[in-house]
């Protein structure tokens, strides 16, 4: 009996994000997503553990939805998306929830220089590059096969000179629900020509679902330091301590507190839309806290990348209606963007971006999620 009591408690423990009761999961229908599109099945699936589930596509290897449990014991849908794949390639916004890339975020007037050559990548942003150009992989249909219930895999080919890139190169992406309620994307790709890098998962996030206000969510970033850019967001090439400016995230604080600020990059950005680099790059550590405490729910990120680009959604128009009805609305999500730093080709004191033949870019990115009373 007691032996009992304690299997019971022990299995508690370790399912500490598992509810009592089995709450319903909004969860959107995989034939509203079959389409074909150059010559390409478009697909829906849904992977799930524990009390973790999400919906991908292979088109743009998007997030869909994604479903956590908040302190009530019900599940909210907590990233921005669109119930159909029809309502997907109408929407004016493209970057809700796919990969971007090759090069996530920006390029200087699209241009870089490699082993002496020199490049100029499509142009889509005012005079700069931005998320891979207007035919980045985000708009691309990735060929996809569902592993097993919690595991999809995705890949895609990009040929030399697509949007302007050196190198043919083949990525591949795989999102995992693991059972300790996180959502695990890890990418891996090779070149057959010197080329640059940078793929990032362009998510919107809130913890309440998707159609609230998101600046009142507290985000933790565990970063002393940032890159501020020109007015395009282009980084000057400086690295700025975050102390005293109101892009200190080292402590919880909420969203909403400084955005209005006069603080040059702040005005730049049009709220928060900038990069900033860990103290430590690690995949152990805690880089991202996102919290909301109307639902309870605390999103950590974990990543092995250098830098994260969060952003504020300051251009959400609420011009395009999403899944259940809901608008795209000012700052109603937020984006955390696991990268290398934007412009990064062109600023010999950042990371390299560049990958060579033989070599394998790997990345791994975790959204954990677990409930807060
Ligand atoms: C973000 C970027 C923003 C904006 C957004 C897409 O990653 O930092 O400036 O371009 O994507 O609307």
């Amino acid at each position: 009996m007691k032996k009992t009591v304690y299997l019971l408690a022990l299995t508690a423990l370790v399912a500490s994000c598992a509810p009592e009761k089995k709450p319903e999961m909004a969860l959107l229908n995989a034939k509203d997503f079959e389409a074909t599109v150059d010559g390409k099945e478009i697909e829906l699936f849904t992977i799930k553990n524990n009390d973790i589930a999400a919906q991908v596509t292979n088109f743009g290897a998007r997030i869909v939805s994604l479903f956590a449990l908040d302190k009530d014991g019900e599940y909210q849908d907590v990233v921005w998306g669109y119930e159909s794949i029809d309502a997907y390639l109408k929407a004016t916004d493209k970057y809700s929830g796919p990969v971007v890339g090759r090069f996530g975020n920006r390029i200087g007037k699209g241009q870089f220089t490699l082993d002496g050559r020199e490049y100029q990548l499509s142009i889509n942003d005012g005079e700069n590059h931005l998320h891979g150009g207007a035919g980045g992989f985000s708009t691309k249909i990735w060929d996809a096969k569902q592993l097993n219930d919690s595991t999809v895999t995705m890949s895609y080919f990009s040929a030399d000179g697509e949007e302007g890139y050196p190198g043919n190169l083949t990525i591949t992406l795989t999102y995992t629900a693991t059972a300790d309620c996180a959502l695990k994307l890890t990418y891996s790709a090779t070149t057959d020509q010197t080329t640059i890098i940078n793929p990032t998962s362009h998510a919107y996030f809130n913890l309440n679902g998707t159609s609230d206000n998101a600046m009142e969510h507290t985000l933790m970033i565990a970063a002393d330091s940032f890159t501020p850019t020109d007015k395009g967001l282009i980084p000057t090439g400086e690295i700025r301590s975050v102390a005293g400016t109101p892009l200190d995230f080292r402590a919880a604080t909420t969203i909403g507190e400084r955005i209005e600020s006069d603080y040059e990059p702040i005005v730049f950005g049009g709220g928060y839309d900038h990069n900033w680099i860990f103290s430590k790059q690690s995949l152990e550590h805690p880089q991202v806290r996102l919290y909301s405490a109307k639902s309870g729910i605390e999103m950590i990120m974990y990543t092995d990348q250098p830098a994260v680009q969060f952003y504020s959604g300051n251009f959400m128009d609420g011009i395009d209606t999403g899944k259940r009805g809901d608008k795209h609305n000012y700052r109603t999500g937020v984006a955390l963007e696991a990268q290398n730093y934007p412009d990064a080709p062109n600023h010999d004191n950042f990371p390299s971006s560049v990958l060579k033949i033989g070599e394998t870019y790997t990345q791994t990115t975790i959204y954990k999620f677990s409930i807060r009373k």
